[in-house]
């Protein structure tokens, strides 16, 4: 089956005709609907139809946590380096395999995270989790590296006026950078994550166009990124509009190398989530308690919640290692911190149920 067929069945197969469920029906399915509001798994088989509609979905994703990096560094207040500290442990003991630490970008730009090199010491040697940071250039590499982080990340733009906002270049300019970046990370044998931010949109542009998203990811892929985010910036993207952007970007990069990175502005994350592991990617990025934004996307909120990611996921029996009930006491932790409710639905339900979130 082509990929184009794939996306069309995704697009076309609904478990409904005329309004009917069509198909057998599972018998817990009827009680899973009544139960819906306490638990996300269907304790029986699915209904059949459920093979043809989520026959492409990965057994297991990669959940890449960005809170205490794309969170916490939109944050009013700076947030203490100890409640950082904390925060990163209590996400790695979750069983997240992959806690994006801080940035070691300047602090003119972003002081939230001019803590980075306090952060990246407490945390170097947790176990369980990887914590790489962002790295805009050269300088920020050789800070990193001093600091101990084994783990870098570059960020790049599909949208040339973002980039300009976000990190002063051209986007051909910040590849250039990037490739060195690349290169003496390689030396250092430190693997290389890559974003693309604004791809389906530009705070200041407005639509960005699939072959440039592609173009960017291509160069990326080609310095050495051993990973590509794709990163909805302004959480504008639906359906619509996701689905030919990651068409393009799949025809010129593995899809293996590919993760998504919405953030959730207009609801529509976890929609285009699911239809990203449709079409192949096993990678999600996701930030606890839905914090952060971008301080260069004025009015972007946080990504979607990394709670809603893993009780979707359950709910399809996806595996991922985290154990929600830790996950949820990071949430509460960081929220109280903050001294606001959680940006997660599930975790709001959650602490009115009565039920153990261990059993979801
Ligand atoms: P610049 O002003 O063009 O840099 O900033 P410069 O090279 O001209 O240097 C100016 C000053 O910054 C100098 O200091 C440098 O030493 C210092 P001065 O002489 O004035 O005292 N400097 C640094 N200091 C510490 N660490 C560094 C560093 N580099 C230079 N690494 C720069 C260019 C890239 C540094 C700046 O624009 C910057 O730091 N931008 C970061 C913006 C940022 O962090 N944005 C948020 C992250 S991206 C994001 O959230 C999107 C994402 O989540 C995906 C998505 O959702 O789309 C990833
Ligand atoms: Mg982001």
């Amino acid at each position: 089956m082509t990929r184009r067929n794939v996306v069309m069945n995704v697009l076309s197969s609904s478990p409904f005709v005329h309004g009917k469920l069509k198909g057998a029906v599972c018998p817990h399915y009827a009680c899973a609907l009544q139960t819906r509001h306490y638990s996300s798994l269907c304790n029986g088989e699915f209904p059949k139809y459920k093979n043809k509609l989520l026959e492409r979905i990965p057994k297991y994703v990669k959940i890449v946590e960005v809170g205490p990096r794309d969170g916490l560094q939109n944050e009013k207040n700076i947030v203490p380096t100890d409640v950082k500290i904390e925060l990163i442990k209590m996400l790695a003991s979750s069983g997240l395999p992959v806690v994006e630490a801080t940035s070691f970008v300047s602090p003119k730009w972003v002081p939230q995270l001019a803590d980075a090199k306090f952060v990246i010491q407490a945390v170097q040697n947790v176990q369980g989790s990887r914590f790489p940071v962002l790295t805009p250039n050269l300088k920020g590499l050789e800070a990193a590296v001093a600091a101990g982080a084994k783990e870098v990340a570059v960020f790049a733009s599909a949208s040339e006026s973002f980039s300009k906002s976000n990190i002063n270049c051209t986007v051909e300019e910040s590849l250039a950078r990037y490739r060195d970046v690349a290169s003496a990370a390689e030396k250092l044998s430190l693997p290389v994550r890559g974003y693309i931010s604004c791809v389906v949109g530009c705070p200041i542009e407005g639509a960005v166009s699939p072959s440039q998203v592609a173009y960017v990811a291509k160069e990326l892929s080609n310095i050495g990124c051993y990973e590509i985010s794709l990163g909805d910036t302004i959480g504008i993207g639906t359906p619509g509009t996701v689905i030919p952007m990651l068409e393009a970007v799949i025809d010129v990069v593995p899809v293996e190398k590919l993760a998504v990175h919405f953030h959730d502005t207009y609801g529509q994350a976890l929609s285009n989530i699911l239809l990203s592991l449709q079409m192949g990617i096993s990678t999600v990025d996701s930030s606890i308690a839905g914090l952060g934004g971008c301080p260069y996307a004025k009015g972007a909120t946080g990504n979607v919640a990394t709670e809603d990611v893993v009780y979707m996921l359950n709910g399809l029996g996806v595996e991922t290692n985290v154990d929600l009930q830790k996950l949820l006491l990071a949430g509460d932790f960081i929220s109280k911190h903050l001294s606001r409710a959680s940006g997660s639905k599930a975790a709001t339900a959650l602490s009115k149920t009565l039920i153990h979130s261990s059993k979801l």
